[in-house]
């Protein structure tokens, strides 16, 4: 949710280290011409991955629904990435990397086989978990595969945009009256004490963040429910969060310009956001003593 590069000052292309001002691909990119690739974001503190295999299966998910071949092993992209990130100073960084189909005379069919086009770059991460943020409620109009982490985010952008027009941070996604996400987060809501949010479909995003909150409310046996939220539960929540890799757990304070609860951060927000550092904390901890690379 927050801006990606381009703090980075080394980037990883097509096996390549270059500083990122002399990256350079072709205009018949794929990935340019038709958005046609897959992409990933992944969080790293101190200088190490959060969450890696969750994210490198994610992105084997998004490879195999575009019917595209992972160009690296998992062992690979572990050793490329955690380069990224020395390469960039160590520290807090969120790590983009994106593969497209490659560079082909334009035709919707590749012409002919060619070698997928590999990018990674990392920037600085700038943590704003406690900072509320508004959002508006927009009809989700994106095509029908949102579990593929596609770098075709044009509907994404557009909607983003209308938030902004209104003030507004995020906008929380509509279908067919259902709650979907946010343009780019997923969302959850309380209601009487319940944290709700709508189950994995081809409605969302199996976001890495949240998945690790409904394990983390499942282990702290905190009420929830992945289940169908309609607009109208989600205009009456008492709280709203939105998750990200980028942002964390962040407070929606405003909806549409009317005050969510009592128009602050809520407790059950607090209390989850308080388990998911106290996690990513002991998480950090643990693999800097070296027990997971
Ligand atoms: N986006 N849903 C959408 C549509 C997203 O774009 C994102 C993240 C999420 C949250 O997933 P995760 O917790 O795995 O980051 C949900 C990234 C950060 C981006 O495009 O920049």
């Amino acid at each position: 949710m927050a801006a990606i590069g381009p703090g980075g000052a080394i980037v990883y292309l097509n096996g390549e280290w270059v500083p990122l001002s002399e990256a350079r691909v072709s205009v018949l990119d794929r990935g340019f011409i038709f958005g046609d690739g897959v992409y990933e974001v992944i969080p790293a503190f101190a200088g190490r991955l959060f969450r890696p295999d969750q994210h490198l299966q994610r992105l084997d998910n998004s490879l195999m629904a575009v019917r595209m071949k992972n160009p690296l092993t998992r062992e690979r992209w572990r050793a490329v990435l955690n380069t990224l990130l020395e390469r960039n100073g160590g520290g807090d960084q969120s790590v983009y990397l994106q593969i497209t189909r490659g560079v082909a005379r334009r035709d919707h069919v590749l012409p002919e086989p060619v070698p997928p086009t590999v990018f990674a770059m990392s920037s600085p991460a700038v943590r704003q978990n406690r900072q509320p943020v508004t959002a508006i409620v927009c009809e989700d109009i994106r095509w029908k595969w949102c579990q593929i982490k596609s770098t075709a985010l044009l509907a994404n952008v557009l909607m983003r945009l209308a938030a902004q027009e209104h003030g507004a941070y995020e906008a929380l996604l509509i279908r067919d009256g259902w709650l979907t996400e946010g343009a780019a987060s997923n969302v959850f809501i309380v209601t009487d004490g319940i944290v709700k949010t709508p189950p994995h479909s081809e409605n969302l995003l199996p976001g890495i963040t949240r998945d690790l909150i409904v394990e983390l409310l499942a282990a702290h046996r905190i009420p929830h429910a992945e289940t169908a939220v309609g607009e109208a539960e989600l205009r009456a929540a008492d709280e709203i969060f939105l998750t990200s890799s980028v942002r964390e757990v962040v407070p929606v304070v405003k909806l549409d310009d009317k005050p969510v609860g009592a128009g602050v951060p809520g407790p059950v927000w607090e209390r989850v956001v308080a388990l998911y550092e106290q996690f990513r904390n002991a998480e950090v901890a643990r693999i800097k003593t070296g027990a997971a690379a």
